[in-house]
């Protein structure tokens, strides 16, 4: 169970297939989200390797949701609804 103080966690893959395909775009719009809104406290916010989804990509998992195939017009709906 989550308490005030847990962080969400924002995992995006920067493994080249997911980077190229739109997370380089997406890492950029959540950056700008999360400046936009001064929320990087309560964010646990990295990058990671391939993970080998790549068919599945590009690839963000934020509290352990995965979201697949993710375009960067979908980004900021999917923060307002995971992290505000
Ligand atoms: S590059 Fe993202 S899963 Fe392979």
């Amino acid at each position: 169970m989550k308490t005030q103080d847990t962080k969400h966690v924002i995992r995006i893959c920067l493994g080249s297939s997911c980077y190229t395909r739109g997370n380089a775009e997406n890492l950029e719009i959540i950056q700008k989200f999360v400046e936009g809104r001064n929320i990087a406290a309560s964010l646990d916010f990295r990058g990671h390797l391939c993970n080998e989804n790549c068919n599945r990509g590009p690839v963000i998992t934020i509290d352990g949701e995965s979201f697949e195939e993710v375009q960067p017009f979908q980004v900021e709906k999917i923060l307002m609804e995971k992290l505000i």
